[in-house]
């Protein structure tokens, strides 16, 4: 078969010559002696029409045929410059691979992302989702470019694990117990040592800690995997289960991660829009207006920074506008993070050297023994997208801060090995790979980004 991709690509090659393609009817149209099939193929974002005659023995059949009916199609490209669309096929022969029956959703009109995200198994076959897949998978391929062209290291890490690496405790339990008959300790508490692990374990938040330790043998390794929160946010930005790519850079400082990060960022955003300019082409006209001179501009300006407490102040003045009002030491809420980004800064901003009380266990600790040496990215539209920060370095330090927070020493061992054994300045950062889409696409609801969408109360499919 020849693609529909092809045949736009080489149109040279095909015009005028015999070919066969294979895909879905988007609409089929007959009069008394002759048809019109809208095929779509799924390697491309246009659409191929082939016009069929009553010379065909099985005319009657493809005029009966459905929106959905899997057909090929073998016959002749012939330019039509008049027409809306370049070339046309003139069929000698339509064969049907699969009719489709009379109720299939999704006849030709405007469906509603909410209603197609009840028919997830379909929806992959509208234009709109071909755009958002096609745009994930590049999107995926241009992260691994980016780092496999600077000799980063991919990093598997684990999806089951025993730690929290950000400590919010916000994590699906892995168990094989039965829930019903669960063993206990003389003491009342769950036995986990009966367990499958012999501990009590859970799905993975981030692949962070397992990727320091590849960062102290290999120095710059990224990961790129699901991850899993059960935070009981329903929000259009927040999944239960996402994929992070976390970058982790030896001999580096929060700096140096700032620059890998919007380097990254813009580095993505570029390959996309090369590669994939009919799909955004769709965004921009039906999706987010717009959008395609915003994404430029991001390539070709810097990116803002800014330290928390400077942003809590710019903040403070306008605490009129928002539903939780800011003070120094309050984590910023998304209304807040939107704020920065769009209104103050107009482009993707980092806020910097956050409060420790609101960040992560492993971060540096700053030289006024108040803040850390975190970054976030935020972006128009979305707010965070990347989350990061410089690691504390220091055995003593780290141990203490552990203590402070109550983590137990045990469980983090071979973490504290890493700042006993050749300890090195190392930074990193997350950045959530659905948003990203979502930056890209200008998709507003991260449940249309992701192709099985897991969010609280939902897990279809
Ligand atoms: O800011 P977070 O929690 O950072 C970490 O997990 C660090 N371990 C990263 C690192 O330094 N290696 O998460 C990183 C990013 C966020 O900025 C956000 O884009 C995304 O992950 N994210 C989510 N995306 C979708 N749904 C959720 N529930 C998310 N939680 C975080
Ligand atoms: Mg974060």
């Amino acid at each position: 078969l020849v693609t529909v991709r092809e045949i736009y690509r080489d149109t040279e090659k095909y015009l005028n010559q015999k070919i066969t393609v294979g895909g879905w009817l988007r609409s089929v149209r007959d009069s008394k002696t002759f048809g019109f099939l809208v095929l779509h193929d799924g390697t491309f974002f246009e659409t191929l029409q082939i016009v069929y005659h009553d010379k065909m023995e099985n005319f009657a059949q493809v005029s009966k045929l459905n929106v959905g009916a899997a057909v090929i199609v073998t016959g002749t490209l012939i330019p039509t410059p008049e027409a809306k669309q370049p070339f046309e096929i003139q069929a000698d022969e339509v064969v049907v691979e699969g009719a489709s029956a009379p109720d299939y959703p999704l006849q030709k009109k405007r469906h509603s992302f909410e209603y197609l995200r009840t028919i997830s198994h379909l929806r992959p076959r509208t234009n709109a989702f071909q755009a958002v897949f096609r745009v994930r998978s590049l999107t995926a391929y241009a992260i691994h470019k980016f780092f496999q062209e600077r000799d980063f290291v991919y990093v598997h890490t684990p999806l089951i694990t025993g730690s929290d690496c950000e400590g919010a405790g916000e994590m699906f339990q892995v168990t094989t117990m039965d829930l019903n008959n669960i063993p206990k300790t003389e003491q009342g508490g769950v036995d986990f040592s009966q367990d499958f692990f012999g501990k009590q374990t859970n799905l993975t938040v981030s692949g962070q800690l397992n990727g320091e330790t590849f960062a102290q043998a290999f120095r710059n390794i990224y990961t790129f995997g699901p991850t899993f929160r059960a935070e009981n946010s329903n929000t259009t930005r927040h999944a239960a289960e996402f994929w992070m790519i976390e970058p982790e850079i030896a001999f580096s400082d929060l700096k140096d991660d700032m620059i890998l990060a919007e380097s990254m960022l813009k580095y993505v955003i570029r390959y996309v829009m090369e590669n994939a300019p009919e799909e955004m082409q769709f965004f921009n006209n039906f999706v987010d207006k717009g959008l395609i001179d915003r994404l430029k501009h991001v390539v070709e300006s810097e990116f803002a920074h800014v330290t928390y407490t400077e942003a809590i102040e710019l903040l403070e003045k306008n605490n009129d506008k928002f539903e939780y009002k800011v003070s120094w030491g309050c984590d910023l809420q998304t209304e807040h993070e939107r704020y920065l980004t769009e209104k103050i800064f107009k482009r993707p901003v980092f806020v910097t050297d956050y409060p420790k009380e609101i960040k992560a266990f492993y971060m540096k600790l700053n030289e006024d023994g108040k803040t850390v040496a975190a970054m976030d990215c935020l972006v128009p539209g979305i707010g965070e997208i990347i989350g990061g920060s410089q690691r504390e370095d220091d055995y003593e330090k780290l141990l203490a801060r552990m203590n402070e927070l109550g983590l137990k020493e045990e469980d983090y061992g071979f973490y504290l090995d890493l700042r006993k054994y050749g300890s090195t300045r190392h930074a990193g950062f997350g950045l959530g790979f659905e948003r990203c889409v979502m930056y890209l696409t200008g998709m507003s609801n991260i449940r249309d980004v992701i192709p099985f969408p897991r969010t609280v109360g939902n897990c279809e499919l």
